[in-house]
């Protein structure tokens, strides 16, 4: 199929608004009569609110209200209001509710302000007594606690067992248990949330909020606050990176609109970068995995468990321990998933969440075994390279995993690799200011689901020949905009320039939040639907002109090109699109129309996406330092709509796998069951310094089953592996096995 436009590494469209500073995010909004709230938090993680003096405050000029929840207005009492498209199965947290103190830096006051700085030092100024009880913050001191939580929506509970794991190991020739830990983790994109909440005169309010999804925070707001849907709009057209934080609303948007409904006003409030660390998280995860082999290297029991945290009011389980039953051929399998209730806020997804953690213990286990078998650990997984998914039971619809790590291994030089630990040494200062350096090669694997959801688009062609598509999704750096744009010019022939496409905004036709990798393919297909409907209008009207040169074709001979629609045989005959219009006297073709998956055709198949990744560390002998020198990635991931777009996806989740594998931990002081370094002087995560050669490769895959237009989503794909990828590396160049991350310096010396 020849395209213009799908498979072109097009830049992106909103790159100059985001370059020139003209794109606009949720508390860059300056609205006229604009007060500043500033949120106080909590300074103990449970107990009570013994009482609140904002007397001080209040006197302070400028300071319009203090809201604790002793004058909060009294909203709505179900928890199915507080409930939303993301939430798992429990009772929301409720802001400004009630006396109780559920976990450390929970919002107890917001301070609302004429301008900011008076409103920050009259937070200062609140003083609240509290009663502290016992917390528990440790996961590791809570196993008696363990429990199986209840199913979250979208996400699947661990694959049922298969033959009898525990027998199999046991008579195992090779076995290997190991048991790996994954530290709290907080989602910090540069944009921190914030909302700008304007209250119109006549009771309707358009509120500008940092999110994933604006139909989802808009449907938040009416439920809570009692509102209907035609009052309230939820706009949120740029987002400064979501990470997965922004799926659900965050408490920052119900204390603005709850200031400037009371206050009548516009409210803006944006929470600081240490407040960043008072809401959902990664959940710290214990992981045990045992693996048994026959001597020459087949998996023969596999057995994954996980434990991990959740809040006390919301049972939050991700995908951990599910992708080792699907990554390798295995008859005997067993695998469980507990989670344990801490004092802290619910966890929420991030990038690849379950994934990131559960693939990592499994390759790390995988790379254990391969030296235990001494076998060569990209050998080990050809060996038990699975040619179907044994969880569902089906064929995949797609899988080139062989081919991402035939192609990711030549283009790394795997099989130069010397297999022995501590054998690839460098020595004397070859780059300035390096020791004597460990050299370590380290491989792992990568999986992510392939789902599509429902979505709407909505298309208006006039007859000036533009078209602009929209759709209410958002585009939180992933290159929503861009692909949709592509897809649309695409269908319809038209120049990309004539093509606009306009998301973050609830008043658009319905899209679900922008996460789980799913986008692409879910308005993706909505975007093609509604342009196939225009194309079906336009050939119609170009066949009643009279003598029309397409007079008897059918719409499968047609080529939509360049504004024209012409015989794919013979291009000469053609109608202009522009003459199609105007012999049909229409100014304008508007469609809008949902589009759903193929679940009979989907359903016979398993859809995964895959990768193969290969990394270098260098290690610095004396010190322990530890550079991540080079990684290649080959991913399968169906057809790449834009290998611009594409490889910024999978090079943005290799980085963060850095951060995951050598950086990124919320320490948590247990005396205090608070998080100790929210900043990003003491949270670390990947800066240009750490980042050297990152290498991707996409194995395309012509998938015509996943939906139309054969994309499976790379959104996560990127960041799964890439941790255990560089921990085996890590042992590979050190001979010592780090099994809690994150890998730092101190626990190699
Ligand atoms: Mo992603 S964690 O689904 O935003």
């Amino acid at each position: 199929m020849t395209t213009n436009y799908i498979g072109r590494p097009i830049s992106r469209v909103d790159g100059r608004a985001k370059v020139t500073g003209a794109a606009k995010y949720a508390g860059e909004y300056n609205v006229p009569n604009l007060a500043y709230g500033c949120v106080v938090s909590s300074a103990i993680a449970k107990g009570r609110i013994k009482s609140i003096d904002a007397d001080e405050a209040l006197r302070l000029e400028g300071v319009l209200q203090v809201f604790t929840h002793e004058n909060s207005p009294r909203l709505a009492q179900s928890d199915q209001s507080y409930t939303d498209q993301v939430a798992p199965p429990g009772s929301p947290f409720r802001p400004l509710y009630g006396d109780e103190i559920k976990y450390s830096a929970q919002p107890v006051a917001l301070v609302v302000a004429e301008n900011f700085e008076i409103a920050r030092y009259a937070a200062s100024l609140v003083r609240v007594e509290y009663e502290g009880e016992a917390h528990a913050t440790n996961l590791k001191e809570m196993r008696g606690e363990a429990y199986v939580s209840k199913p979250r929506t979208l996400i699947p509970s661990p694959p049922d067992p298969r033959g009898d794991a525990e027998k199999a190991f046991a008579n195992a020739a090779t076995q290997l248990e190991a048991e790996y830990s994954a530290p709290f983790e907080h989602h910090n994109p540069m944009e921190p949330f914030a909302t700008t909440a304007v209250w119109e005169d006549d009771g309707k309010m358009t509120v500008y909020d940092k999110t994933q999804g604006v139909q989802n925070n808009q449907e938040y707001i009416c439920n809570v606050f009692g509102l209907s849907k035609d009052n309230v709009r939820l706009v949120s057209p740029f987002v400064g990176g979501g990470f997965g934080a922004g799926l659900r609303p965050q408490y920052q948007l119900f204390l603005a609109v709850l200031a400037a409904r009371e206050l009548k006003r516009p409210v803006r409030v944006s929470l600081t970068r240490q407040q960043m660390f008072s809401f959902g998280h990664r959940p710290e995860t214990l992981q045990e995995v045992s693996l048994g082999a026959s001597a020459d290297g087949k998996l023969e029991a596999l057995i994954h468990k996980a434990f991990s945290e959740t809040s006390r009011f919301e049972d939050y389980r991700e995908e951990v321990v599910n992708w080792s039953g699907a990554l390798y051929r295995c008859d005997n399998v067993r695998f469980e998933h507990k989670v344990a209730q801490l004092d802290v806020y619910t966890p929420i997804d991030m990038r690849a969440p379950g994934a990131t953690w559960g693939v990592y213990a499994l390759e790390c286990a995988m790379d254990e075994l391969a030296y235990k078998l001494g076998v060569d650990p990209l050998e080990l997984r050809l060996k038990n390279y699975a040619e179907k998914n044994q969880n569902l039971d089906k064929p995949y619809s797609s899988k080139e995993l062989r081919e991402c790590y035939r192609r990711g291994a030549e283009k790394f030089g795997w099989a130069r690799r010397n297999p022995q630990p501590r054998s690839m040494k460098k020595e004397g200062k070859a780059e300035r200011q390096d020791g004597d350096q460990l050299i370590g090669w380290g491989m792992a694997t990568g999986i992510w689901d392939v789902k599509q959801l429902t979505a709407s688009a909505k298309a208006v062609l006039t007859a000036d020949g533009k078209l602009n598509v929209s759709s209410a999704t958002s585009d939180i750096g992933t290159g929503t905009y861009t692909i949709m744009t592509q897809i649309a010019a695409e269908a319809l022939g038209l120049p990309i320039d004539n093509v606009t496409f306009r998301l973050g905004d609830s008043s658009l036709s319905q899209a679900p939040v922008e996460g789980g990798s799913f986008t692409a393919a879910t308005v993706g297909s909505a975007v093609k639907a509604v342009c196939d409907k225009v194309r079906e209008k336009l050939f119609k009207l170009a066949q009643q002109i009279e003598k029309s040169p397409i007079a008897g074709a059918r719409l499968e001979d047609i080529v939509f090109s360049d504004g024209r629609m012409a015989l794919s045989i013979d291009a000469s005959q053609f109608v202009t699109i522009a003459d199609a219009m105007r012999h049909g006297r229409v100014n304008s073709i508007e469609e809008e129309t949902t589009a759903s998956p193929d679940d009979q055709k989907r359903s016979q198949y398993a859809h995964n996406v895959h990768s193969a990744i290969f990394a270098e560390v260098k290690v610095d002998q004396d010190l322990g330092v530890i550079r991540v020198t080079r990684v290649v990635s080959a991913v399968a991931g169906g057809r790449v709509l834009n290998p611009k777009t594409a490889r910024s996806q999978v090079m943005g989740g290799i980085v963060w796998g850095i951060g995951v594998a050598l950086e990124e931990e919320s320490v948590m002081d247990q005396n205090f069951g608070r998080f100790i370094n929210h900043n990003l002087a003491e949270y670390h995560v990947p800066v240009n310094a750490d980042i050297r050669e990152i290498d991707v490769i996409f194995v395309e895959e012509n998938d015509s089953i996943v939906n139309p237009l054969g994309a499976k989503g790379l959104g996560e794909i990127g960041i799964v592996g890439v941790a255990a990828a560089i921990a085996n590396a890590v042992f590979h160049a050190t001979g010592k096995r780090v099994r809690n991350l994150p890998i730092t310096l101190d626990k190699l010396l």
